[in-house]
């Protein structure tokens, strides 16, 4: 790793020295694949042509949410023309088991069924539509159990797939009981659908003397070899796991593609051909896990300016019948509890219900927006209640810069920028200004009511687990002066192979044409980590970078051998478009490659990376998980319809640090894309299950993602100007996940719109998602404690038991 050796004042002066005549990184670029998306000649896994003698696989799906299987009949599925075989959890050689943690997640359901939409069996025939027709054919017998299907029934009945987390410092009771303020209560907030465009799919054709090649579409190649190695019974080396890109993961083909790789290689094993599964859209939602929806109870203590004197929050999440990353999505939630701010005395517990639901998994954030809306939301209801703008109490909290900034979680704060980034906000916003704009449109109209509000975002940057911070990358050069880079990361849309091959491009000194990024591959780049938790060009660009570096240093040598007329030392080589300079000598860099080739210099190395600085105990929920932070803001401003429940982000700015980006135009696009996807969790995307435990809301037509009509007429982002404190690839910061929380301030927005009904008297009791149904019930509720004020002192607000309640404010 001779990258990290390297003091931080060199790589600076090499950056801008670079910067000033070449430069392939901290620039726009399209997206490597960009003409093939849009011409629609991007290959995904199902676009790839098919071996002669392919069948095709179908699932057989649990219509119950817990139940024994007494039988199963496949006599009519048998029976149907076309169909090859049927095979269930005895069929299996090896281990029945795809959990990425613990081993609770059956492939196939081995006597009992844990939820609706469970596999059980899986029929493999000639034709997709025909296994998918036999499938339906099959007659199953139950015998059922009880059911479980909330996290609050599991709370309640103190069933959960790990044991509870709990993170506490200083005294949180003692400071909320003596705090002159003091708020208590309870919220949901909904889970979500990754909807990745491109399904869940795999196709397995078995090769010679055991080998299996399996194209998946999954964020985590390593984690498949391994699952259909165990299936299969056979060692990782006979197992190759392939996957150019993905049609989008976001989080949802970290684990839960592994199901489907199984069950391919399973079928191709069995019957020695190729076998694809490709599970419709229907059944990919039925079957797989999702964001994880979250019920909390908190209890907050504060002075009269809005500082937290201390809080407590208790969070259950709803897992489903397995462990899956329920663990990990919940520490997450602990270590974000706090967002930007400083909590002096906390208390945070996390309980990871059991349900007989789908097991749920990552999704971008993976557990920090769960955590980190908590306290915003208290945050709100402090401000209202003490009549100050929320932005000031959000202020007031803030982690200081060189005090009040270690975390509840024992990790410093070393790169706090948050206070910069919302004073730009806040004036290029207009927050201000448009707020009491607000105000005046909600004095002058009785039916519709804006609202508006500024949030922040701290995220924090590193797996938890701190050996998955680790990557590998290859890099060739050929003779004709091309350059092939594989690396383990994978490519779902966001750009890390653009990134990647930037970086290589600008450690050579060529232009980014001559760098292609090839498909990930199990054979190439061995015992990968998923690429998840935001850090895929992070870990990634490092690995590559540390590779092209030995090239150059090799290339160096040479070049100054050959052409340095014995003056010439390898330092004093530049490689700059295209070319390669030693002293007044200028060579292209393919003649220097075809001479070096010559000259038999090895033309193509391995690079490695791993994450300094990191360190993390689990039991104690200490340490230091995160190598630094991203930070953000948004600010949404909405209109709401108090008689539909209709709403409308009229506009929004968000203002987000990524670093020095790598490429402002793959970045900005991540933050315009978390923003939607963000906004839609927290205001039409609604999971509905019905009191059969059966997920009613499982395709377009019920299950509402934002469409382009609902992405706001006037949505400004901009990239906040700022350099990683840490020794990240070319000081950048990961983009990934961190803009899903922006927009909060939609939802804060809404809330604000909402409150205005009751004179911003009254905190209303909105849960998320904010549908039009939830608006219209938060509405009527603030009327109704609005006219209960009026009339009598009402109470401090009825308290439902599975919703947010309107907290009357003095
Ligand atoms: N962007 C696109 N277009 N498609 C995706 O599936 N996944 C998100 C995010 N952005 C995703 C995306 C998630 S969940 C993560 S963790 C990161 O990308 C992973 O990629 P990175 O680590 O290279 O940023
Ligand atoms: Mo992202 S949820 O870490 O795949």
């Amino acid at each position: 790793m001779n990258q990290q050796a390297e003091p931080f004042l060199t790589e600076l002066a090499r950056d801008e020295r670079e910067g000033a005549a070449f430069r392939q990184v901290h620039v726009s670029r399209p997206h490597e694949s960009a003409h093939l998306h849009v011409s629609g000649r991007a290959t995904y896994t199902d676009d790839i042509p098919l071996v002669a003698g392919t069948l095709h696989a179908a699932l057989g799906l649990s219509a119950k949410p817990h139940a024994k299987i007494v039988s199963m009949n496949f006599e009519a599925v048998r029976a149907t023309p076309g169909v090859v075989a049927v095979f269930t959890a005895d069929d299996i050689p090896g281990a029945n088991d795809c959990g990425p943690i613990l081993h609770d997640d059956p492939i196939l359901a081995d006597g009992v069924v844990q939820y609706v939409g469970q596999p059980m069996f899986m029929v493999v025939a000639t034709s997709h539509e025909t296994a998918r027709l036999a499938a339906r054919r099959a007659q199953v017998e139950y015998e059922e159990l009880p059911a479980v299907l909330t996290s609050q029934a599991a709370r309640a009945a103190n069933q959960s797939v790990l044991p509870p987390m709990r993170l506490a410092r200083g005294e949180p009771a003692h400071k909320i009981a003596r705090a002159p303020h003091r708020d208590a209560g309870e919220l949901l907030l909904g889970g979500q659908e990754q909807f990745y465009l491109e399904g869940q799919i795999a196709y397995a054709v078995p090769k010679d003397d055991e080998g299996m090649h399996v194209w998946c579409s999954t964020q985590h190649p390593t984690e498949m070899q391994h699952h259909v190695a165990h299936v299969l019974g056979v060692a990782s080396h006979n197992v190759l796991i392939e996957c150019r890109r993905m049609g989008g993961g976001f989080g949802g083909k970290e684990s839960q593609s592994a199901l489907f790789a199984c069950c391919a290689a399973l079928a191709a094993w069995k019957l020695l051909c190729p076998v694809k599964l490709r599970p419709d859209r229907d059944d990919d939602m039925m079957i797989t896990g999702k964001r994880h929806d979250f019920h909390y109870r908190y209890e907050v203590g504060y002075g009269d300016d809005g500082t937290i004197e201390g809080v407590s929050v208790d969070m259950t999440s709803r897992c489903g019948f397995s462990a899956d990353l329920s663990g990990p999505v919940m520490t997450r939630a602990v270590c974000h509890f706090d967002n930007a701010y400083w909590l002096p005395d906390v208390a945070i517990e996390g309980f990871c219900g059991k349900t007989n639901t789908q097991s749920n998994t990552a999704f971008r954030g993976f557990g920090g927006p769960q955590g980190a809306f908590a306290i915003e939301y208290i945050i709100d209801n402090v401000a209202r209640s003490l009549k100050l703008d929320p932005l000031d109490v959000r202020r007031r909290n803030f982690y200081g810069k060189t005090e009040r900034n270690v975390t509840p979680y024992g990790q410093t704060v070393e790169d706090n920028v948050i206070h910069e980034l919302i004073d730009e906000l806040e004036a290029t916003s207009e927050y201000r200004r448009r707020r009491e704009q607000v105000r005046e449109f909600n004095a002058r109209n009785t039916v519709l009511k804006k609202g508006i509000a500024l949030t922040p975002v701290k995220f924090g940057i590193a797996f938890n687990v701190t050996h998955f911070n680790q990557a590998g990358a290859l890099v060739h050069i050929y003779t004709d002066g091309s350059v092939l880079v594989n690396h383990g990361g994978t490519e779902m849309g966001q750009g890390l192979n653009t990134k990647v091959a930037q970086v290589v491009a600008h450690e050579l000194g060529i232009k980014f044409p001559r760098v292609r990024v090839t498909a990930t591959d199990t054979s190439k780049v061995a015992n990968t980590s998923a690429t998840a938790a935001s850090t895929g060009s992070d870990l990634n660009g490092k690995a590559a970078q540390d590779a092209a570096r030995q090239l150059r240093d090799r290339l160096a040598t040479f070049a100054a051998d050959r052409f340095g007329a014995g003056q010439a030392t390898p330092g004093d080589v530049i490689f700059e478009n295209d070319t390669v300079y030693v002293g007044e000598t200028a060579i292209p860099f393919e003649e220097v490659v075809a001479k070096a080739y010559l000259a038999r210099v090895q033309l193509w190395s391995d690079g490695f990376y791993a994450t300094p600085k990191l360190y993390w105990d689990q039991q104690k929920l200490q340490g230091r998980p995160f190598f630094y932070y991203s930070y953000g803001a948004a600010v949404s401003e909405v209109v709401i319809d108090t008689l539909t429940g209709e709403m409308r982000v009229l506009r929004a700015d968000a203002l987000h640090d990524v670093g020095a980006s790598l490429n402002p135009a793959l970045d900005i696009g991540q933050v315009e894309g978390g923003f939607i996807q963000g906004m839609g969790w927290l205001t039409t995307e609604e999971l509905w299950w019905n009191a059969g435990g059966k997920l009613m809301t499982h395709a377009p037509s019920t299950y509402k993602i934002p469409t382009v009509n609902d992405c706001p007429p006037d949505l400004r982002v901009r990239l906040f100007n700022n350099r990683n404190a840490e020794d990240s690839i070319h000081r950048s910061k990961a983009v990934g996940e961190p803009p899903l929380l922006l927009p909060f301030s939609v939802f804060f927005a809404i809330r604000d719109a909402i409150a205005s009904i009751g004179d911003y008297a009254v905190n209303p009791p909105l849960n998320a998602p904010a549908t039009g149904e939830e608006i219209l019930k938060a509405v009527a509720a603030v009327r109704a404690a609005r006219a209960g004020q009026a009339g009598l002192a009402s109470g401090a607000g009825s308290r439902s038991h599975n919703a947010a309640s309107p907290g009357v404010l003095a």
